[in-house]
């Protein structure tokens, strides 16, 4: 499968970006996150564009943990995207690019006291209230502080979105936020509209990632907008913003067919509208958190192959210099990958094998894969491995961490620097008793 910002050039190799991706292993080493700025900022422009023309004060808030470096803060910022934080050092690292902290949205089920205080002495954009004592507790740091504090709670739908178990979200059983389907959420909402020093500016909601059909997404903004709805005739508060979360799918393998952000935007608009003139209530602002549909595609990693062992009649192993430790979906969500040998992209690819990394338990990266004849020192390339890889990557084994390579119209230039020996070493402390 190729991607359509990848080709193959006449020496065969797979070119990325416009970069061959052969001359990029060899300069910057392997493992190597390859990430194209192009699809990057497109795939913004196609979310901005699809939301805005339906809803024009439609704002689109990049998850950045997906992927969250410097380089992609700067791109977001000048896109004109607003950004998902979901930890304190993806605070400190937005803050450390500059990004501008009103269009920051601080997530979290369990936000620690002093990363409320931050987020509120820096004036981010919106805190997700993601429970009644958090609603508490970020009313008494304002307090504290003197300043507001701008939030949205976290509802739970009570939607099962059709993905892997590990990253659906919007049912009842969950950790995420407070329970429509009890009072729990109308409790949060009558709470933060008393609470000192707490402006409620809407709703929250995320039913879960990788979704390959847009109806949750549908059905999800019904049941908000009920209870929208049902807020006012109890409180008389008008909802102004409502946030239905992340989740659109990418293609990883060729039968993938995720939908366009296109009929997203279009689902989700429906859904709004109708529900509006239904309750007679007006329509809120939308949010929309997409995390993978914004960088998964836009990034492939290279590998070196090191080991091919043929087990007669039954399978063959393909070692490369890599892993778990760079991607830990395959063994974390059973996802599935496709592999081009990138030093012969165009080569029929006539050999099943299982593609394994190089730790020390069984680390399959793709399960069983058809590969042009794979041989020691080939570059093999994983694809659509933007999202949720970099940002999931250890250092187990003690691996360090794969370089990551931004690649635009034939530039290359690093963004993220390989970790070295040292690095991994630098906190390590000995006691003086063990010296
Ligand atoms: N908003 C919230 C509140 C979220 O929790 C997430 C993802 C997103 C937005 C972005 O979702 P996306 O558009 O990327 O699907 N590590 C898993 C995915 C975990 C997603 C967690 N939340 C994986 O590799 O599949």
């Amino acid at each position: 499968m190729l991607l359509p910002n990848q080709s193959v050039n006449h020496h065969g190799h797979l070119v990325v970006g416009g970069c061959d991706t052969v001359e990029l292993a060899r300069e910057y080493g392997t493992p190597l996150y390859v990430l194209d700025e192009q699809v990057i900022r497109e795939k913004c422009r196609e979310y901005l564009d699809a939301f805005g023309r339906r809803l024009p004060q439609a704002a689109v808030a990049y998850a950045s943990k997906a992927l969250m470096t410097k380089a992609i803060c700067r791109i977001m910022d000048q896109e004109g995207m607003s950004m998902d934080v979901a930890s304190e050092g993806e605070l400190y690292t937005a803050l450390q690019a500059g990004f501008p902290a009103e269009r920051i949205k601080l997530h979290g089920n369990f936000k620690k006291t002093e990363l409320l205080r931050t987020a509120l002495e820096q004036n981010v954009g919106r805190i997700v209230a993601d429970s009644l004592p958090e609603l508490q507790q970020i009313s008494e740091i304002a307090v504290a502080l003197g300043v507001e504090a701008d939030v949205l709670i976290r509802v739970t739908p009570g939607v099962k979105a059709d993905t892997h178990e590990r990253i659906r979200t919007g049912q009842e059983d969950t950790k995420f936020g407070v329970s429509l389907a009890s009072s729990a959420a109308m409790e949060a909402t009558r709470l933060a509209l008393e609470l000192p020093h707490v402006n409620l500016h809407g709703f929250h909601c995320h039913i879960g990632s990788q979704l390959l059909y847009t109806d949750g997404f549908g059905l999800a903004a019904h049941i908000v907008m009920d209870f929208i709805a049902s807020v006012r005739a109890e409180t008389g508060y008008v909802a102004e913003q409502f946030d239905i979360g992340g989740g659109l799918g990418i293609r990883y393998c060729t039968d993938d067919v995720p939908p366009s952000v296109d009929r997203l935007a279009e689902e989700i608009a429906i859904a709004l509208a109708e529900s509006a003139q239904q309750h007679e209530i007006p329509m809120p602002q939308l949010i929309v958190e997409p995390g993978r549909s914004i960088v998964g595609e836009a990034g492939v990693t290279l590998y070196t192959i090191g080991v091919v062992k043929e087990i007669p009649d039954l399978r063959t192993y393909v070692s490369v210099d890599g892993g778990m430790s760079d991607n830990p979906r395959p063994l974390l969500y059973d996802a599935e990958y496709e592999v081009l040998v990138a030093n012969r992209a165009d080569a029929h690819p006539s050999h099943i094998v299982r593609i394994s990394g190089a730790h020390c338990e069984t680390d399959t990266l793709v399960a069983e894969v058809a590969v042009a004849d794979p041989q020691p020192g080939d570059i093999l390339a994983v694809q659509s491995t933007g999202a949720y890889s970099y940002s999931m990557a250890s250092n187990y084994n003690r691996f360090t961490r794969p370089a990551m390579v931004m690649v635009n119209d034939g530039h290359a230039e690093l963004i993220v620097r390989r970790e070295t020996l040292e690095d991994l070493v630098r906190c390590d402390m000995v006691p003086t008793r063990l010296a």
